[in-house]
């Protein structure tokens, strides 16, 4: 019975099938060439796993007219990757994104086409997390001592998963915060995750 699990445990490192999140904003490459970032807590599909790698699917959404970033849907505009040339220049502006494998197409409420897709792509084990619970609690305390300085915090249900990025970039272009990329990304996830048509 005992050796029985310890062969169980010792298993449970290749989690074919099983989900994750990103633990960071990382680079994203397939075969070897950069075609991009993903963002911390992006939901992934372990499609492969050992020690050191791990291969991933993510699945999404992709603008037809806007190919440079696939969000976790077209009302919910949580940006899971966003496409991008070596020197961070965006691409596939209203071209084919040769890096996505579209699944169908969908047209939404404004007419605007939206190809539903997936894209998978290999990273460090380490860049994975099974749990989003203690990232999204790093999150909220970087929310709380960065955006309580000059006014009351506002509540994540007080904007939609679509607007706090806008709120953000207020913040920033207004001159009242300067974020760190990583930061930025993990205060607008936690944000997201709790707006007010997040469920
Ligand atoms: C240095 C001061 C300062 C900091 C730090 C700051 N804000 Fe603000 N914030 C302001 C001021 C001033 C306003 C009102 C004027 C404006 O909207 O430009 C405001 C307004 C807002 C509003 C209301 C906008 C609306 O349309 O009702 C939101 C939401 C907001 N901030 C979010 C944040 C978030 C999120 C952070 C952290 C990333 C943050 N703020 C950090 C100064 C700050």
């Amino acid at each position: 019975m005992k050796k029985a699990m310890l062969i169980f445990s010792a298993c449970a490192c290749l989690a074919f099938g099983q989900s994750g999140f990103l633990k960071e904003h990382i680079k994203v490459s397939q075969d070897g060439k950069f075609i991009g970032f993903a963002t911390v807590l992006t939901p992934v599909e372990i499609l492969s796993q050992n020690a050191k790698n791990a291969k991933v699917k993510v699945s999404g959404f992709v603008n037809e007219n806007y190919q440079e970033k696939l969000v976790k849907d077209p009302q919910k505009y949580e940006e899971y990757l966003i496409f991008a040339d070596e020197n961070d220049n965006a691409s596939f502006k209203g071209e084919s994104n040769p890096f996505i494998k579209v699944l169908k197409k969908a047209e939404d409420e404004y007419g605007e086409i939206w190809l539903e897709s997936e894209l998978s792509f290999d990273l460090p084990s380490s860049a994975i997390v099974a749990s989003p619970d203690e990232l999204y609690a790093k999150a909220k305390s970087e929310y709380e001592q960065v955006c309580s300085a000059c006014h009351h915090l506002h509540a994540p249900s007080e904007f939609s998963v679509s607007q706090w990025p806008f709120a953000i970039e207020s913040m920033e272009s207004g001159g009242f915060v300067v974020l760190e990329p990583a930061q930025k990304d993990l205060i607008i996830k936690y944000l997201q995750h709790n707006a007010k048509d997040a469920k």
